[in-house]
């Protein structure tokens, strides 16, 4: 490792669910291709004996600028995407010091991110801008010096009401139905979104749209739970093309769904949106 650029690598735990190894095998091929291909380095790809469906995956940068380049391919996006979709993927090491561009599903972020969390939410929902800074890193680390323990449940009201909030902002002066969402992202950030409406009507966008390509435009990839609220006394569900865009950026997500009492319901993307259409299917 010593000789790959002061050692810069990234490490993830491939655990094959609904997928074969060779579907696995055909997919780190083309990665290893786009890696060499465009000098982001090399991808190396061991088992794990002691258990058959599970590999690691070891990307060694040529260096960081290679690494960042890798996160943000348009070429690279559809393969991590499609591994995502017959693997549970867990980061361990990231010797580029920021988090994976590929889609988290819940658990992994669990795994990953929650030892790492800090208490002050607050903090999280103003991080601005790409979530792997160093400055990031630095002040994880302090809040793990402090001892700061992760806040499991209690987040969901803390998303629960950054939707609240940015439901304030809604620009709805024709229908007066007013939608505020609030997107995690896999590393904890928060990013908001209301809906905003336009003369035109159809030029109208959901709030859950706002604040998912808001995320992508500040850089996040990675996206574990979108909480909606609306005021109505029935729980209002995203629409179908929140659905989709929800679907191809943030795969499975959770769905909290509220409205301005303490009503609440939680789902699963993959359920409100069964047999979806995505980048696999290209
Ligand atoms: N709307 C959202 O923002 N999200 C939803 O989940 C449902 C609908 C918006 C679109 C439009 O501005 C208004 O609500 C009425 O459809």
């Amino acid at each position: 490792m010593a000789d790959s650029h002061k050692g810069r690598l990234s490490v993830a735990i491939v655990e094959l669910e609904g997928g074969s190894e060779v579907a696995f095998r055909a997919i780190a091929a083309e990665i290893s291709l786009v890696m060499t291909k465009k000098n982001y380095g090399r991808l190396e790809i061991t088992g794990d004996e002691r258990s058959p469906n599970t590999f690691h995956m070891i990307r060694h940068w040529t260096n960081a600028t290679a690494a960042e380049a890798f996160h943000t391919d348009p070429d690279i996006h559809p393969l991590t995407g499609r591994l995502y979709q017959i693997a549970r993927v867990t980061h361990v090491v990231n010797g580029a010091r920021r988090t994976d561009s590929m889609r988290l599903t819940l658990d992994d972020r669990r795994r990953v991110v929650e030892p790492d969390r800090r208490s002050g939410f607050e903090r999280r929902s103003q991080d601005v801008g790409r979530p792997e800074g160093d400055r990031r890193q630095n002040n994880r680390r302090a809040g793990a010096r402090r001892g700061r323990r992760p806040r499991a449940r209690a987040a969901d009201e803390d998303l629960v009401s950054a939707a609240r909030r940015a439901r304030e902002n809604a620009d709805a002066r024709f229908s007066n139905f007013k939608v505020g969402a609030a997107l995690e992202t896999a590393d904890g950030s928060v990013i908001t979104g209301c809906n905003i409406e336009n003369a035109t009507y159809g030029l109208t966008i959901c709030a859950e749209r706002v604040a998912m390509f808001k995320a992508i435009s500040e850089g996040h990839r990675a996206f574990a739970r979108i909480a909606i609220v609306a005021d109505t006394p029935t729980l209002t569900p995203p629409c179908g093309a929140c659905r989709q865009i929800l679907w191809e950026f943030g795969g499975d997500l959770e769905v909290i769904l509220a409205n301005l009492q303490a009503e609440q319901a939680t789902h699963r993307l993959k359920t409100l949106l069964p047999l979806p259409f995505d980048a696999r299917l290209l």
